[in-house]
């Protein structure tokens, strides 16, 4: 039997995971409650950024195997697997993830099946969610007299990137499935992890790892991971705070501890820190979580991680403001306003922060980010969005560069000197050769190095 696949909410994760899954080669549908959702994914039209999937949905719009509907019924005939890929978001004014879509994913869905279906919770949850929503699909089925049908719930958490969604949804670092169930006689445990076996054949068969465990497992790993990412950054962004007193060369301590190879240099670039719709909200979702089932000591050196990142944040106003003396009615040019490069997201977004900090303190801030813009102009219209560095730079007093997209990491003194008022540059992400600038009559300042003292470029 070939199998179908629906996949429900098409935000982010949901989107690529349809049409990734359709590369793959399954026959499926993409659900969503939101018709110009539906209606914009069906013109083969993404509502965000993200490299070589417009190319894959529209070939596979066009292939026949990849659809988009809003009809529950119609989802709940096609699929036999049923992936949930809605969000989570940070709950308003408090830490904790607010699981409403995620509940209503999974309760319509089963409030429609006729048939035997493996539902797969792809969304990250606190820990207990999955074994929650496992009594929910039992209850609903009971009440619906269908507890005859063989419905599984399996947890299987994404750990794609934004800017590579694609590339680590068809070739994962690893599969984590988690199952659990209610009724230890019978035998959906090894159905689950049969289905799920045959959605991920290819990635598999290509040696990617699989772990397949318990639901509480596959929930903490999802967040185990973000956390100790952001642990990453934080740890760096920390020793940044140091050298920035004492000096030294914050790239060079991140490069010999990354020989390390129990280390790795991954996630040890120091800069404004971590934003996204991710790292942030799941280390505060965690601890809200650790709170509430007595183990909050255990995940308090989160509070701590927060707080460094947020810090580098502080720290760029502050510098600017030292450089500038006041703020008031200085020009800076932000450049890079994405919370990353390669994307268009500026959920969290460190620039986008500071760039409106910046403003609020009465300095006039000319934006430009290569795919950002419009994001960050619908949250805060204020700044003067413009459509190239030289245009930002235009009279500027002070230059910062907040994102490391390739074209910045790529600019030289020259590049911006016919435009600014001020040769003065505050490197936000540690990307930029400061000899090359300093030499040039820039005064020049990369975070975690100390103010005034020239960058020793030589290790690199
Ligand atoms: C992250 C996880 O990597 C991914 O596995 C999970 O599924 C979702 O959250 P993403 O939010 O796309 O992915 O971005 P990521 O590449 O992890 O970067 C997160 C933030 O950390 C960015 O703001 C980035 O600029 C920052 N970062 C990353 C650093 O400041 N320094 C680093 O060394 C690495």
């Amino acid at each position: 039997m070939d199998l179908n696949i629906t996949v429900i909410g098409t935000g982010y994760l949901g989107a690529t995971h349809a049409t990734c899954m359709a590369e793959l080669g399954f026959n499926v549908l993409g659900v969503d409650v939101d018709q110009d959702k539906i209606d914009s994914l069906s013109r083969g039209v993404l509502p965000f950024h993200e490299p070589h999937l417009p190319e894959l949905l529209r070939k596979h719009l066009a292939s026949g195997r990849l659809r988009f509907t809003t009809d529950y019924t119609e989802a709940a005939e096609f699929g036999d697997v049923h992936f949930i890929g809605v969000g989570t978001p940070q709950k308003p004014g408090e830490h904790a993830a607010d699981l409403t879509y995620v509940d209503d994913a999974v309760l319509q869905l089963a409030r429609h099946l006729r048939k035997d279906a493996l539902i797969v919770g792809k969304s990250t949850v606190p820990v207990g969610t999955a074994r929650r929503l496992r009594a929910v699909v039992d209850s609903v089925l009971a009440e619906r007299g269908m507890d005859g049908l063989k419905v599984a719930l399996a947890w299987n958490p994404e750990f794609l990137r934004e800017g590579r969604a694609v590339e680590d949804t068809l070739t994962p670092d690893r599969l984590v499935v988690g199952t659990g169930t209610n009724r230890p006689e019978d035998t959906e445990r090894e159905w689950a992890h049969g289905l799920l076996r045959r959605v991920y054949a290819k990635p598999l068969s290509a040696g990617t790892p699989l772990i397949e465990t318990d639901y509480e497992t596959a929930e903490l790993v999802k967040v185990a991971a973000n956390a100790f990412l952001a642990t990453k950054i934080s740890f760096i962004n920390a020793f940044s705070e140091v050298t920035e007193i004492v000096g030294g060369d914050i790239r060079t301590l991140a490069d010999a501890l990354g020989h390390d190879t129990r280390i790795g240099r991954k996630f040890l670039n120091a800069g404004v820190g971590f934003g996204g719709g991710c790292l942030p909200k799941d280390i505060r979702a965690l601890q809200a979580r650790a709170n509430e089932v007595g183990a909050s000591a255990a995940m308090r050196f989160l509070t701590e991680v927060d707080e460094i990142n947020l810090r580098r944040r502080d720290r760029v106003v502050h510098l600017a403001e030292e450089h500038l003396g006041i703020l008031d009615g200085a020009r800076i040019a932000v450049l890079g306003v994405s919370f990353k490069p390669e994307s268009d997201d500026v959920r969290d977004s460190p620039a986008l922060d500071i760039a409106a900090r910046l403003y609020s303190s009465g300095a006039e801030v000319s934006v430009y980010d290569p795919q950002g813009n419009r994001n960050a102009a619908a949250r805060f219209p204020r700044l003067n969005y413009v459509d190239s560095a030289h245009a930002a730079a235009a009279e500027a007093d002070l230059v910062l560069l907040l994102t490391e997209w390739d074209e910045f990491k790529r600019m030289g003194p020259q590049d911006l000197e016919p435009y600014v008022r001020e040769r003065r540059i505050i490197d936000g992400r540690n990307v930029l050769d400061g000899e090359k600038w300093t030499d040039r009559g820039w005064t020049f300042q990369a975070l975690g190095h100390r103010p005034g003292v020239p960058e020793t470029v030589a290790a690199r």
